[in-house]
């Protein structure tokens, strides 16, 4: 069996001349990845600060975490899972690791959304499993649909669902991802859902995937509502008959998350005011980019209905998505995320703005852009 092949992760490429440049002296404005320039909540952090003096932080499973999440589950959505279904991890990025760990042996077939998170493709690569990509276009709202879930052929084992997703923000309606886990009960695809970005929406919340199917399994984090994604810490949900799977991949490949984070993060699940606040921020960021963007000629955009990304069509103005973010951030000091990230097929014409900036750095990158795309336009092809 030959070793798969990665991609890099090209906005991490941009950042990195972006930092640079920042060491230089050039005022960046940080577009590039999905983070919340807002820290953890004020009583997290403070809880950190007592917790390091009287804890010898050694390996450590927070069951006042589990059941805090368990509560969650129960007040957010209805859904009653046991605190033992709940694997505590070093974020999504490890969550989704053993997710596809203990479901789906090498060469399995998953299926999931194009475009997509960058990771979804590459871990699966990285797993030896088969990554079935579905081109979802503007019509979908760059979503899946069941009928696509229902069109593949052969049947995927397993399926990767993100609502809302990145890089769009676009969130599943109810009806859809009832009708997705029809399908995919009726074909045996197990799915595993990322749930990431919860709690980020401008819309109706988004569905938990556990309110139709209990067998899926739910990926989150602290990572983004919770403004914590340095501190790694993030949870998997499994069904009854997959826990001692996920917990032997738990132990074996990552151990326990940081004990320090595990207390800052029962914490933070109360801090709902200055979460909250942070939600209203990105949705004033949201609506001034939706508003101004397309006087720069950026029209083709599925309104982001939750997280806080843009993802533009700029295939009037380029076919080399990485060059225009590259040229974009050496001009104006604006770090954006290529296309090419998500969609290895349509990404060249597509970027990715994060609104999860401060609304003063919003209006710095608004001022900036719009003289740059009007030369930008001028120049084109
Ligand atoms: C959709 C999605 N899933 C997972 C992750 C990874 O998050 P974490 O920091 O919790 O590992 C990200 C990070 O940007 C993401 O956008």
């Amino acid at each position: 069996m030959t070793v798969p092949p990665i991609d890099p992760f090209h906005a991490i490429g941009i950042s990195t001349i972006a930092h640079r440049m920042a060491a230089e002296g050039r005022d960046i404005i940080h577009m590039e990845f999905g983070q919340p320039s807002t820290g953890a909540p004020r009583e997290a952090i403070a809880a950190a600060h007592r917790v390091l003096d009287s804890d010898a932080m050694g390996y450590w499973e927070s069951m006042p975490l589990k059941a805090r999440i368990a509560r969650h589950y129960r007040d957010s959505y209805g859904v009653d899972i046991q605190p033992d279904q709940i694997i505590l991890t070093c974020g999504a990025s490890p969550a989704f690791v053993l997710a596809l760990g203990c479901c789906f042996a090498p060469g399995a077939r998953v299926a999931l959304a194009r475009p997509g998170y960058v990771a979804y493709r590459n871990a699966l690569r990285a797993l030896h499993l088969q990554p079935v990509e579905i081109a979802c276009g503007p019509d979908e709202r760059f979503q899946l649909t069941a009928a696509a879930v229902a069109a593949l052929d052969p049947a995927p084992d397993g399926l990767i669902v993100a609502s809302p997703a990145n890089p769009t923000g676009t969130i599943l309606p109810a009806e859809e991802m009832q009708a997705i886990v029809r399908v995919c009960r009726a074909r045996g695809i197990r799915i595993v859902s990322d749930e990431i970005y919860h709690g980020l929406s401008y819309i109706d919340p988004a569905r938990c995937i556990l309110q139709d199917d209990p067998d899926a399994l739910v990926v989150n984090s602290f990572s983004k509502y919770f403004s914590m994604a340095g501190w790694r810490l993030g949870w998997l949900v499994v069904p009854p008959a997959l826990i001692d799977a996920a917990r032997a991949r738990m132990g074996n490949l990552f151990l326990t998350p940081p004990s320090l984070s595990q207390h800052a993060g029962l914490v933070a699940f109360d801090c709902r005011d200055e979460l909250e606040g942070h939600v209203r921020t990105y949705r004033h960021n949201r609506d001034l980019m939706l508003d101004r963007l397309p006087a720069m000629g950026l029209h083709r955009i599925a309104p982001p209905d939750g997280a806080f990304y843009i993802y533009a069509d700029i295939g009037h103005l380029t076919d080399d998505s990485l060059a225009f973010c590259t040229r974009m951030l050496a001009d104006t000091g604006i770090a954006t995320a290529p296309g090419l990230d998500f969609d290895p097929v349509e990404g060249h014409r597509f970027m990715r703005f994060s609104f999860a900036v401060s609304t003063d750095r919003v209006e710095d990158a608004l001022a900036r852009m719009a003289p740059w795309f009007d030369a930008a336009h001028a120049r084109r092809p």
